[in-house]
Order: structure tokens, then sequence, then C-alpha cells
């Protein structure tokens, strides 16, 4: 039996999947690595503990492997997206890793539009100028740490810096350079024009290549430290957004996913690259050649639930804390969340706007709080879908992943809030799946990607709309939609007590 390895860059950790060539996942390992918030806003992380955990968890895979080692032939990368790393001319890293979540640029964000304005952002990069984003980040770098900056011969994304340690070799791939404000999406190549007007050398730029595309193999000494052959191929991968919609089968026109994780993401297979979404929505590379998706995002989705449990019911688990939310009706009596802890993304691009329960009274227990973050959290993805739909598309089968699909009672809100089918897999690994796919196709296993997930996924439950509930939950929604406007200055002016 061959093998491949789906390698997923997470925010908190690294989770390492053994594949073999029927689809199933033989082996997993997980290994974390910490954050570091050194301010309010500041989210980084040392990217040589990504390096050092991953090549710990392979070696922990190769040994409690029992075949024989060369039939692991390929090995992809997917990895969090928009994360700014910066090594100089001898390939040394130059600072911490800035992430995605990190907010610390909405000064540099309004740069952005003043410098080029909204509207050819928008036709070049497809996406509007956000704080999670690269190009942001490293303007922050040019105005705070000129001395670093002008250090830096190649910016790279995280999974890239990963991949170039374990091969040696420098890429970048389409599916995250799309995130990071510099890449013509349509076009498929780094804008001359970005890089140009914020000063921005195009020899930080790395070679683009397509994620299925074989980039190297290992060097000999990441050989030597995890076991694994030097012959072992090695694809470039892509973020793990991509990576998510290949790992489910989102590989072609009409397919969506709901991924519910730290953050949550609505997403939809396009193939065209030259759509106008008018920046609503994300409008990045797929992981499959030539194809595109459009993604909303909810920043604290599964995380609005895990603050709420660590808050409330910090010794309890999940499912302990979820039992009860089935017998409250829809509307926890008269109680709304909206999960803006961290900010917001879609639809409302705003890094001050903050969470908040809407209708507080005596008769509301934890279970109607814990019912109002689950039907808060799916308002919120909703509105990604509310906008797919006035663009247009036919929504009416959302595949389910994550944190979201683990509780039955939440599978059925989705089909009632999005008022459409819910289909569940019978076992899911996310964006670890998707590069092991990709490297299942490079390694030509399979004809195509689609190929490849006709062959891996199985649908295990269908999810069907209730009527009734769906006519409840749009008259829910309308009034949802109104609490970001009506609590956006209370929230402005409460920004004077925040430390
Ligand atoms: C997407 C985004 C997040 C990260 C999480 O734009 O910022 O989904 O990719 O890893």
């Amino acid at each position: 039996m061959k093998y491949v390895i789906g390698i997923d860059l997470g925010t908190s950790a690294v989770k390492i999947l053994l594949v073999n060539k029927l689809g199933e996942v033989c082996n997993t390992v997980t290994k974390s690595y910490p954050l570091i918030h050194s301010k309010s806003g500041y989210s980084e992380q040392n990217p040589k503990e990504w390096v050092e955990k991953t090549i710990n968890g392979l070696a922990e895979l190769v040994h409690s492997f029992e075949g024989n080692m060369n039939d692991i032939e390929g090995i992809s990368i997917s990895g969090q997206m928009h994360g700014l790393v910066l090594l100089d001319h001898n390939q040394k890293l130059l600072r911490n890793a800035i992430l995605w979540n990190d907010t610390r640029t909405t000064k540099q964000c309004q740069e952005i539009y003043e410098m080029i304005g909204q509207e050819r952002l928008l036709e070049i990069t497809k996406n509007p100028a956000l704080e999670g984003f690269t190009l942001p980040k490293l303007l922050w770098v040019k105005e705070e740490e000129l001395e670093l900056f002008e250090k830096a011969a190649v910016c790279l994304l995280p999974k890239d810096y990963l991949r170039y340690r374990l091969t040696g070799k420098i890429h970048s791939e389409y599916s995250d350079a799309a995130g990071t404000l510099l890449l013509d999406v349509n076009k498929k190549q780094w804008s001359a024009e970005m890089c140009e007007a914020f000063g921005i050398p195009m020899s930080l730029c790395p070679p683009l290549v397509e994620s299925h595309e074989n980039v190297g193999s290992l060097i000999p000494a990441i050989s030597e430290k995890t076991g694994l052959p030097s012959t072992v191929k090695v694809f470039a991968g892509g973020a793990d957004n991509a990576c998510g919609a290949i790992g489910t089968g989102i590989l072609s026109e009409g397919k969506t996913l709901c991924s519910i994780g730290t953050s949550g993401v609505v997403l939809s297979y396009e193939n065209r690259g030259d759509l106008d979404f008018q920046g609503e929505v994300h409008y990045f590379n797929h992981g499959q050649e030539d194809a595109f998706y459009t993604m909303g995002v909810t920043l604290a989705a599964g995380y609005s639930l895990s603050w709420f449990k660590d808050t409330f019911a910090p010794n309890e688990d999940f499912e302990t804390l979820l039992q009860g939310v089935a017998e409250v009706p829809i509307g926890s009596n008269g109680l709304l969340f909206t999960p803006y802890l961290v900010g917001e993304r879609t639809p409302h691009a705003d890094s001050i706007i903050r969470g908040s329960f809407i209708g507080m009274d005596a008769s509301h227990t934890r279970k109607h709080f814990a019912r109002a973050v689950m039907e808060g959290i799916t308002f919120s993805l909703n509105e990604s879908i509310h906008i797919f739909r006035e663009n247009g598309k036919v929504i009416d089968t959302i595949y389910s992943i994550g944190g979201g699909a683990k509780n039955e009672e939440w599978l059925q809100m989705q089909a009632d809030i999005f008022n459409s089918k819910i289909v569940k897999f019978s076992t899911e690994q996310g964006p670890g799946m998707g590069a092991a796919m990709l490297a299942a196709y490079g390694c030509g296993w399979f004809d195509s990607l689609q190929a490849c997930s006709k062959a891996f996924l199985d649908v295990a439950e269908e999810y069907t709309p209730i009527q009734h509930n769906v006519e409840k939950y749009q008259q829910l929604f309308t009034i949802y939609q109104r609490v970001y406007k009506q609590t956006k200055e209370l929230n402005e002016a409460l920004q004077v007590f925040k430390s």
C-alpha cells in the first residue's frame, strides 16, 4: 500500500495525517505551539516552532509506521493564511511572524485605500484591505521597523516558510499568494503595480507554482531527523481554506462549504476569476489549477463558543455544555448574540466592533445563552450566504465541517438558518486531507483532484430545512442584522475603557 502525508500548519497546532491510497487516515499526530500576544491586538508566532513541531510530529508518525518507509511517496502542506514571515539575504528569520488574526494594521489599511483607491485595489487583488492580510503587515514593518524591512530579501507565508525549511527551496503558490494583496488574482501573477505603489521590491515575492506541483524533496538533515526517505516528493500545497475546499470536494461550480473552526468560513467554488463581488466577500485562487473561490469569514465562530465555555463552564466539555440546548426554542426565548468578540470580517470589516447579548431577562439560564451563541455564530455565517445569493449564486447544498458538524442540533440549525440542505461527511479531517489529496494527485494516483475526492470522501448524513423553522429564523435574522449598526457607535465609545 502506498501513502501520502498531509500537514496542516494551523494557528494553534500542526496536524499531520498519514493517508493511504484508499483515502483512509492511518495515523494522525498533532503538536501545538503558543500564540504570542505582546500587546492588545498583536498576534505573532515564532516560525522556528512550526518547523520544530512539524519535524517532531513527522518523526513520531514515522516511528509508529509499520510498513515500508519507501511506500510514503509524497507530502504536501496546508497553512494558516496571510501571516508575514520575513527572511534576510542569508534566509535567516528577521522577526516573529505576524499572523492573520493580528489587528495592529488599521492605519496601513487606510493608507492602502488612499494610495491606490478602492476600485483599483479590487480590480487587481479582488479583495479589500483588511488588517489580517499580508500587505498591511509588510507596510507596518516598513513604517515601524524600517531597519528590518531594509534587510528583508524575501517575504513568505507560513506554510511556504515551513516548506522552505523542509526542502531548501523557496516558492509561493497562488491560493496563499491571493491573500497577500500583492497578487493579481485573475492574471495569476505578482502585481508590479501594487508593489510599485507601496515601495515593495518585487524581489521580495517568491516564484509562484501550482498547489499540486512537485517543488523538491526533503533535505538530508530533515530526512535524518524524521526518518523519512529523502526521495519523498514535496508538493507546494495551499492556503488552509483552499485545502479545506479540496478536502471536502468543493471542486466544481455550485458547491459550497461551511466550516466552523476557530474562525468560520462559508466558501463557494468559482470557475472564473473575473467576477465582481465588490469586495464584499474574499475572492481567492483555489488549490485546483485555474479555479477560484469566494468566501465570507466570521472571525470568532467556534472561538465564540469556546470563549463561552472557558468563561462560564471551564471544567465541562462541549457535550455537557450543549446539553439542553435542543429544549430551548428557536430564538433562545428572546436572547440574541452577535459573535464579534475580536471584531468582524464579513459583512462588516470592522476591527473595533464587539459582541453583544441582547434581550437578557431573568428567565434565561445557561442553556439559553449557549443556544443564543450557536444561533449568533450561524447568523453571522448566514450573512455571507445572503451576499452570495444576492449576487445570483444558487446555494441549496452546503457541506458542513468543523465543530459545527459535530453536534446534531447545530447541523439542523444550519439547515434551517441557511435554508439549504446540509451534508456531513463520515470522517472529516479538514485542510490536512486537502493537502494529502494534493500530494496524492501530484504523485499521479489520480487523473484529477475531482477523481481523488470521489475516491476519498464519504457522505454520512444529510439535514433538510424544516419550513416552519426557516420562517422563524428568517424573522430573527432581520433583527440580528440590525444589531451591528445599532451597537457600532456604542462600541467605538467604549474603546477608551480598553487597556
Ligand atoms: C482567511 C483567514 C483565516 C485563516 C485561518 O482569510 O484569515 O481563515 O486562514 O487559518
